[in-house]
Parts: C-alpha cells; structure tokens; sequence
C-alpha cells in the first residue's frame, strides 16, 4: 500500500477491542511518530465498502496508559494526518444523574473540564499570533446527531466533567459537580475534545455509563470487578451503535 492510501475521513477513539467491528475488514496498521511524540497505539484502518475508519487504542492496545498519561496532541495530530475530519470518541463514564444508571448510552452536549497540567493545546510555541478558539459547542451537532440517529436509546443534552484521575471521585467531589451540573464524570474527554477543535475535525462523543459515581445511588464502594462487567455487556451495545453511524 503507498503512504496516500493510509487515509480515512472518520476515526473511532475508544477503548481496546473497538477495532474489531462486524463487517469491517482491517486493511492495514501503522505506527506513526509526530512532532508531538508518539500515539497511545498504532494506528488501524479498517474497511466496509466504501467506509474506510481509522481506530485509535486512547489506553493502547494493551490499556496500560492511564488517562493523565495519553498523548492527547500526538493521537489527535496523527488522526489529522491522516485526512480525519471526524473523530467519534468513546468513552467510559460514572453516571451522577438519575436518568444515567450504569449500561446508559449518553451522547453528551457540554463539558466541564477539571483536568490539570496536561497539554490543552497546539498553540503554544513559535506563534505569529494568539489564538483563542471557539469552544460555545464543544461537540459537534451534527456528529452528536449521527450518533443519536443510530442509538435510539441514547440520552442527550447531558453534561460531561472530566476529572484529572487517575483515582476515582469521593462523594463529596460528585457532591460537588453535581452542583456544578455535571451528569457524567470521567477522565478523557479533556483536553481531546479541545484539541480536535483547534485542529477543525468534528468531534462527538459516545459515552458508556460503567458505574454510579461515588456516593450517587447510594453507592459506597466502586468495585472494578462490576464496572469491567458492564463495559464487557455495553461496548456491544456501543459497536452496534458505531457501526450504524458508520456505514
Ligand atoms: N469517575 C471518573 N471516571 C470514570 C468513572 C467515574 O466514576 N467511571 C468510569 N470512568
């Protein structure tokens, strides 16, 4: 295969084992290295007729990279590279509201992000001028309506915090964002979201409730053993989603 053909106008961000989506074909894989360092994984494009889709392991492929360590620039600028105008992001979540029990779909609208000391942006360095980007919308409308349009049961118009990690939240914390509005809480969502911004590629984000956030429900211990269950059922659930929005 020629360097031109390593390309796809979509690409799924998600958890190990995505990659294996029914009807798509896997066409090639490859490391890339960008001025911003390496990717969590190397790269795998895959193909159902006239769908081509690039998948990026955000933990890497053996899910040993925590979510305070990702190279949040590299995967977004090695998805740029390869011509991807749109990023479908997947993440795990802890539900606070209500309505979001574990095994939720939810398409999140806003985002409040409580990361610290990771690398938020592309323009830092060497710059003719300062650039603020717009991020009203954080997501994009039309990429979140895609996915709602293939997942009937999804929830919308939620709140997304994102915790610095990698420890979970005490009650008091979700006491907290909760009050701040938050209805999910993990802890990728930022800075990639902001980063596909600065780089012009829509970016949605497909969110999978794993657990009840500390002290929500009446929880009061996360066991891993039962978030790992309910990621197990739902990324079935979220492939299903993702290959109707896909092809
Ligand atoms: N908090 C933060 N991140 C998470 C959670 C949570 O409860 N569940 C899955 N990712």
């Amino acid at each position: 295969m020629n360097e031109q053909s390593f390309v796809a106008d979509i690409a799924i961000i998600g958890g190990t084992g995505l990659y294996q989506l029914d009807g798509f074909e896997e066409l090639e894989r490859r490391k890339l290295v960008t001025r911003w360092g390496e990717p969590s994984s190397e790269l795998i494009l895959m193909a159902a007729n006239n769908t081509r889709v690039l998948f990026l392991a955000r933990h890497g492929l053996q899910h040993n990279i925590p979510p305070h360590k990702v190279n949040y620039q590299a995967n977004l600028w090695a998805l740029k590279e390869c011509g991807v105008k749109k990023i479908i992001a997947v993440a795990a979540v802890g539900g606070i509201s209500q309505n979001m029990p574990p095994e939720s779909i939810v398409i999140p609208e806003q985002i409040l992000d409580y990361t610290y000391a990771r690398k938020q942006t592309f323009f830092e360095d060497s710059l003719e001028q300062v650039t603020h980007i717009d991020f009203t919308q954080p997501y994009s409308a039309e990429l979140r309506q895609r996915l709602l349009d293939a997942a009937e049961t999804a929830i919308q118009g939620a709140t997304y915090a994102i915790t610095q990690g990698p420890r979970l939240e005490t009650a008091a914390e979700v006491k907290k964002l909760q009050r701040d509005g938050a209805d999910i809480v993990g802890m990728t969502g930022m800075p990639e979201a902001c980063l596909a911004r600065e780089l012009e590629m829509q970016y949605a984000c497909c969110a999978l409730v794993v657990n009840w956030a500390a002290g929500c429900a009446g929880t009061t211990k996360i066991e891993h053993s039962e978030m790992q269950a309910i990621v197990d059922k739902g990324m079935v659930q979220v492939k299903a989603i993702l290959k109707k929005a896909l092809l």
